[in-house]
């Protein structure tokens, strides 16, 4: 087995590990990005779609192969409907441009990421698909390696001076960080899922539409003007084919009362667990985790991806500082690391869980719970202090660019 090295070994080439490639290219650091999965999978496995106004903005420019102001569509608020028990419906409309002076973009995670994959391979990067990572040794010392299968079956081993593991929430570099005695992290399940369709219709609302209904939850997104994606609350143990397509169009429109929903024929379907997670660790010695290595959020705030490319901002500042500088440069970058993605981290999953507490109906909810909902519902759209905390959350927060 040869021992090939490099500067940063990044492992996942979803949206945390191709941005953070670009960030250090630009500051001159070399870096190869490993995946398991064959290009065709990455580039087309459905995934979420909104991208806040801060990380559209730096995604356009990565190359010049970026789609996202073009075939992405700027959406400036969000449609938060939701009924009493005695059925009378409300459709309310949070504007982010009124309450914040931003906008979020739609534009699906799957684009993003052809988009990007075009981009690295354009400026050269060494990005290998079909790459197996079993482990990561050495972190405590400054050649970390990371160990695998190469695309053609070869084991392999890769030194480098820092690795990041961006390989989503199985992560294979994780154990590294994390110590086996703290593998896991700061958890909680919930006790319903989404059911995802996407289906070719035209658009059913012209933006996003969060609907809590005495039913349970829906969302009415979009994909494009013939595609339409949308979900519903469902049990976790739902089996997506279990139900027929005339059923699934009764679910939805009995939860979006008000809202005519244009049906069409759905080719995929998917049930969609969802937690909320932060591993213990985010660094340790030569490693850390980004993205979903590091956290994940539930979908109702649409906040992972764009926590991710948060994530990265950081790091690549920390990573500069540690590789750049004379004398192997200064760790107080990458030392503050942690605890400076830690606090976006945590606001994006307070948010999260609230955006989910707010609109999802527990399978154990009473009549308190319930309306207490309704009064927490009402308290968001009738003031403007309440709306704004949406509006800002899910448009973004500044990045934090200082460690
Ligand atoms: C989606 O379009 O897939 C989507 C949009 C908003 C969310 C989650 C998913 O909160």
């Amino acid at each position: 087995m040869t021992t090939e090295r490099t500067r940063v070994a990044i492992v996942g080439a979803g949206p945390a590990g191709l941005v953070l490639s670009h960030l250090l290219a630009e500051e001159g650091i070399e870096s190869v990005i490993l995946d398991s999965r064959s290009r065709e999978e990455i580039e087309g496995t459905i995934r979420a779609g909104i991208l806040e106004q801060g990380a559209a903005e730096l995604l356009a420019t990565i190359g010049g192969t970026s789609r996202v102001h073009t075939t992405g569509e700027r959406h400036e608020g969000i449609g938060l409907h939701f009924a009493s028990p005695a059925g009378d419906g409300e459709a309310h409309r949070i504007d982010f441009q009124a309450l914040t002076g931003r906008s979020v973009w739609l534009y699906p995670q799957h684009e993003v990421l052809i988009d990007l994959i075009a981009a690295r391979l354009g400026a050269g990067q060494d990005l290998r698909f079909g790459t197996t990572v079993d482990r990561v040794e050495g972190v405590e010392t400054d050649r970390p390696r990371v160990l695998g299968t190469t695309a053609e079956g070869e084991p392999f081993e890769l030194e480098a001076e820092f690795v990041v593991g961006a390989d989503g929430s199985r992560s294979a570099v994780r154990p590294a960080v994390t110590g086996p005695s703290r593998e896991g992290g700061y958890f909680r399940e919930y006790p319903f899922a989404w059911f995802g369709i996407l289906c070719e219709a035209p658009p059913s609302s012209a933006e996003l539409i969060y609907s809590n209904s005495p039913h349970g939850f829906a969302l009415i997104s979009q994909r494009s003007p013939t595609v339409q994606r949308m979900y519903f609350q469902c049990d976790p143990h739902d089996d997506p084919h279990a139900i027929s397509e005339a059923e699934i169009w009764d679910v939805l429109q009995s939860r979006t009362p008000g809202v005519e929903l244009r049906e069409g024929p759905i080719f995929q379907r998917d049930v969609l667990r969802f937690r909320s997670f932060v591993s213990h660790e985010l660094r340790r010695g030569r490693a850390a985790l980004v993205g979903d290595a590091a956290h994940t959020v539930p979908p109702t705030g649409a906040k992972g991806m764009n926590l991710a490319i948060a994530d990265v901002i950081l790091l690549s500042r920390a990573l500069s500082e540690l590789l750049l500088g004379a004398n192997g440069g200064s760790e107080r970058g990458i030392d503050a690391y942690a605890a400076a993605a830690s606090q976006r981290i945590w606001n994006a999953q307070h948010f999260s869980w609230w955006m989910t507490s707010l609109l999802h109906l527990t399978p154990d909810a009473s009549d308190f719970d319930r309306l207490r909902q309704l009064g927490e519902l009402r308290s968001v759209v009738e003031s403007e202090a309440g709306s704004r905390y949406l509006a800002e959350a899910y448009t973004g927060w500044p990045y934090r660019t200082e460690l």
